[in-house]
């Protein structure tokens, strides 16, 4: 057989297995099974690059700012935390159910080491993941809110957080409620206040309804 033979009857093959192995379902595609180890180093190998490569130019605002972190910790516990957890909360059914997990952000990040890549990846989203791209209803301001309530949350106990939650000062909530308060970032927040809410509401109501039912699952 000559060499030209060798190398077209390989191709072939190579293609007849790659349909085969997605023709026959054998990658499985369900989120209760592990990863095979090879595609979950391949997958992060493929996430970090992407990341990296498009972080780099991000300027980053001050982070220690007490008013930042009061302001993003509405919004974290709106949004957030029902994925990732918070100070008081070891789990959530989307945390247990999602593949790759959400980090628990109060105790440790995966892969971003850098606010820039925080902030990249909370803008954008993580695709097939469960990371939802928030800067279609944030603005870039209330992104750093919640990265700079994210950096404060690993030295917090889960009274502060509570507090700061409540402490009202959060574009979420009272955007939401309609607050007269002249503050920068709540007037931001009424223009935004479509997206959040309408996001907010169905989650409500299934919860509501859930609850009704009394079914404890
Ligand atoms: C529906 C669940 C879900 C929600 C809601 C969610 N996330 Fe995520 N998030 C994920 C998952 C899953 C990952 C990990 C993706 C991966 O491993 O590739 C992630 C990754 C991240 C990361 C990177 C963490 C790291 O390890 O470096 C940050 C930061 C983050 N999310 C912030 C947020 C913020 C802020 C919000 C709210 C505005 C939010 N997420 C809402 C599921 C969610």
């Amino acid at each position: 057989m000559s060499r030209t033979k060798i190398i077209l009857g390989l191709g072939i093959g190579a293609v007849i297995f790659g349909f085969s192995f997605i023709w026959f379902g054998v990658f499985n595609v369900a989120a209760n099974v592990e990863h095979w180890k090879v595609s979950e180093k391949f997958f992060e190998l493929v996430r970090v690059r992407s990341i990296v490569a498009r972080a780099g130019n991000i300027t980053v605002p001050d982070l220690t700012d007490k008013a930042r972190v009061k302001r993003g910790a509405g919004n974290y516990a709106a949004m957030c935390s029902q994925c990732h957890l918070a100070p008081g909360t070891d789990t959530s059914e989307l945390y247990e159910g999602l593949n790759p997990a959400p980090p628990v952000l109060y105790k440790y990040d995966k892969f971003t080491d850098k606010p820039s890549e925080k902030f990249w990846v909370i803008k954008n989203g993580i695709r097939m993941t469960g990371m939802p791209g928030w800067g279609t209803n944030n603005s870039d301001e209330q992104i750093w809110d919640m990265i700079a309530l994210i950096s404060a949350l690993k030295d917090m106990t889960p009274k502060q957080y509570l507090q700061l939650v409540e402490s009202g000062e959060h574009t979420h909530k009272n955007g939401g409620h309609g607050s007269s308060s002249s503050m920068k970032m709540q007037d931001n927040h009424q223009t935004n206040s479509g997206g959040t809410k309408a996001h907010k509401e169905p989650m409500k109501k299934k919860q509501a309804g859930h609850n009704d039912d009394g079914h404890a699952h």
